[in-house]
């Protein structure tokens, strides 16, 4: 689909197909101007190979974006494993020469992207794929990696509902506050763990059932139905699973007062930042607030962070957050928008 190029705005997607498993393979390079590219590798079904093309195109759009913002020396990239909806899920058996399919793929890029973990993929995936290709972040620590992301991608966006509150409510408290998780994947299950000790009252959802019954068991946190997720009544929503949540048809149902979560690509379209601004809602920007485990990735391999370091640069997204807010109210424009724009200067300029 030629409209997919043209309003992407990316220098190029690399891509290929796999016979045993029916799986399309795109490496989406959306930009090399800060450093090579780089962000996650996802491993998902779609529907159709260019539905995967298109998530992929879009996702390594909003990575270039969170580069900039946190000041990775990286650019933005996404690969996307687009498994063939229609046949299921692979088996263990198949995942061997599926990522070899895609090490190989990788390998061809020399480096113009580099992976890393993301939706289904995890460190045990990227020493795999390193042993053929050595263009990922975030091996296993045994193998000289930093290890999974899930912890600081949480703690981000746990400190992103933070900065939100002090900016919505006046108080970074969360005690008695409602707040409902949409996806308890790692990232989310994670969260969940965060807030419940912080004192809010959580209602969590996915559409795995055996997810939400083992939190619900180790919490005592509500559930609600996944499609009834996002116009449940609560203080703060935070969408944690797949993209487009935000869109037309959801935010005029929405009952909250802020959104701030993890999920990447939470607008459907750009449109959807004003709808929000319009009705009220504050609105924490995707690619700060899940900005946590590019700096565990960056921080711990490239600037060789202690733990300590990683940490505190994750809870200053919630600083950031809060220049964002302010610059939104300044200008009079959705939260979305300020953000792109504090990205976009340092985008830019080159290694700034
Ligand atoms: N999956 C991560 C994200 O969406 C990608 C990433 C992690 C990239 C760590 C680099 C290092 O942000």
């Amino acid at each position: 689909d030629a409209e997919l190029y043209r309003g992407w705005g990316g220098e190029l997607v690399a891509s290929c197909y796999d016979e045993g498993t029916g799986a399309f393979m795109f490496i989406c390079v959306h930009s090399t101007v800060r450093g090579p590219a780089a962000g996650g590798i996802r491993l998902k079904a779609y529907d159709s190979p260019g539905d995967g093309l298109r998530d992929g195109m879009r996702l390594s759009r909003a990575m270039s974006l969170k580069m900039a913002i946190c000041g990775a020396p990286l650019g933005g990239g996404k690969a996307v494993i687009a498994l063939d909806s229609a046949r299921g899920d692979v088996s263990t058996g198949q995942r061997g020469p599926l990522l070899e399919r895609f090490a190989a793929l990788l390998a061809s890029l020399k480096g113009t992207y580099y992976g890393a973990p993301d939706m289904n993929t995890g460190p045990a995936d990227m020493d795999f794929i390193h042993a053929r290709s050595p263009y990922v972040f975030c091996r296993t620590e045994e193998r000289g990696g930093s290890g999974s992301t899930t912890q600081h991608t949480a703690l981000g966006v746990f400190c992103s509902i933070l900065a939100s509150a002090e900016f919505a409510f006046g108080s970074r408290s969360l005690a008695g506050k409602s707040v409902v998780v949409q996806g308890v994947g790692e990232v989310g299950a994670a969260l969940v763990g965060r807030l419940v000790r912080a004192g809010a009252r959580v209602t969590i959802s996915d559409v795995a059932e055996d997810r939400v019954a083992k939190l619900a068991a180790e919490f005592g946190v509500a559930s609600v139905a996944p499609e009834a997720a996002a116009a449940t009544d609560c203080d703060i929503f935070a969408p944690c699973a797949t993209g487009g949540v935000l869109n037309a048809r959801s935010i005029p149902e929405l009952r909250c007062a802020v959104v701030a979560g993890a999920a990447n690509n939470q607008l459907a379209t750009p449109e959807d930042d004003a709808r929000l601004h319009e009705r009220g809602i504050l609105y924490a920007p995707d690619f700060v607030a899940s900005a946590g485990g590019v700096l565990h990735g960056v921080g711990l391999e490239l600037w060789r962070w202690s733990e300590a370091q990683v940490d505190r640069a994750v809870e200053q997204l919630g600083d950031t957050l809060l220049e964002v807010f302010a610059k939104a109210r300044a200008e009079r424009i959705g939260t979305h928008a300020a953000a792109e724009k504090l990205a976009r200067a340092k985008l830019a300029v080159p290694r700034a």
